[in-house]
């Protein structure tokens, strides 16, 4: 039930501290990240792997996208992201050296459930990354790794997206520890990021209200553009998910370094753009490249609502708003930087008197294709 809350997407957002910690629970021991669901692939076969497929749609898309920067820098393996309706249509290469890692909240989005049968045939392992235990996706597949987010309602996913993240990061790192690619005071650092972030995302939440603000007034606007690179550039496609499904406002998602290939020319006075800004520490090479996509558009016009690392000084003579996230691991941001993003939409529809959970148009889960 809701609760207090105003809707079941006020109540999942504000669970995201818990999704995270769940699904971290009893899968980092004495600070070492094992995952026994993994037991039944056994160490070998995660050895063997050449690379790894991540199937999923949507918002589950995203959250693949964001693992796959992880899981490529920790355990050298390379991954290739992909929406399930794509993959099964085009005879994809797959062997048994691919490993096939499925993303559902619901574990019932028919495309993905076919991938994952059509990969299996041809031979490779399928995990799947699951919300729902026991539904058909993880029957089907060889190991199921499940979010422990609690059951999500709201059509828009928020908590699943933070849990998958985290089950995906843990396996990555799990992966890593197998593998034996990063040494155990590199695993040791990213599991105490990965343990913080509970408390970083109940930081995010406290801004909630501001966020709440900047929708109401920007209510009547018809287009929002959101940039973001490295992990923030899914986090930008998720944004402007978010704010279609939601408030039914044209939003596009890009990578920041596109924007001269391109979408700056859809920048004129008074368009709103959410820029995802890499901490200045943590991706050095990246953050001035972002911060002078900024003055670019700046330049030109735009309306610049940077969600930036607390202390970031950088970004505020160009910004127009900044969102404050607390400091974190470069591949952790993509935890904090969503949460204001999905506050957004969700506040931007409820101004627009639309009904939050039960967006036209759309179902929790697509079991047709
Ligand atoms: O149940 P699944 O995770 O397989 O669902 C995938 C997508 O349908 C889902 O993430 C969808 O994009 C959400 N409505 C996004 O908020």
């Amino acid at each position: 039930e809701k609760g207090g809350w105003s809707s079941f997407m006020a109540k999942e957002v504000a669970e995201q501290p818990d999704a995270v910690a769940n699904t971290i629970r009893g899968r980092i021991v004495d600070g070492v990240v094992s995952i026994p669901e993994l037991d039944q692939l056994g160490d070998d076969a995660l050895r063997s792997i050449r690379r790894i497929t991540v199937v999923a749609c949507g918002t589950a898309a995203y959250a693949g996208m964001v693992s796959k920067y992880a899981i490529e820098q920790w355990a050298r393996i390379p991954v290739e992201v992909e929406l399930s309706h794509e993959f099964r249509y085009r005879e994809p290469v797959i062997d048994d050296g691919t490993l096939v890692v499925s993303i559902s909240q619901s574990g019932e989005t028919m495309d993905t459930l076919m991938a994952v049968k059509y990969a299996r045939e041809q031979g490779a392992k399928a995990i799947s990354v699951c919300n729902t235990q026991g539904a058909t996706i993880p029957r089907e597949s060889d190991a199921a790794v499940y979010t422990h987010a609690g059951p999500e309602v709201a059509v828009a996913s928020t908590k699943a997206f933070v849990a998958q993240i985290t089950a995906l990061y843990l396996f990555g790192l799990h992966l890593a520890r197998v593998r034996g690619t990063l040494s155990e005071d590199e695993l040791a650092a990213q599991v105490a990021e990965l343990q913080a972030i509970p408390e970083k995302i109940t930081t995010v939440l406290e801004q909630g209200e501001r966020v709440g603000e900047l929708a109401h007034w920007m209510s009547d606007t018809r287009s929002v553009l959101f940039l973001g690179r490295h992990v923030g550039y899914p986090i930008a496609l998720e944004g402007a998910l978010k704010l279609k499904e939601l408030a039914y406002i044209h939003a596009e998602g890009f990578a920041a370094g596109e924007l001269k290939h391109g979408p700056i020319a859809l920048i004129e006075p008074g368009q709103p753009v959410f820029v995802v800004v890499p901490s200045p520490r943590g991706s050095a090479a990246l953050h001035p490249k972002v911060v002078s996509n900024i003055q670019e558009i700046r330049a030109r016009g735009a309306r610049v609502i940077a969600i930036a690392e607390a202390g970031d000084a950088a970004v505020l003579p160009f910004a127009d708003e900044v969102i404050r996230i607390p400091l974190a691991g470069p591949l952790f941001e993509p935890l904090l930087a969503v949460v204001p993003l999905q506050i957004f939409a969700m506040e931007l529809s409820q101004a627009k008197g639309l009904d939050v959970d039960q967006p036209r148009n759309l179902a929790k889960s697509v079991t047709v294709e």
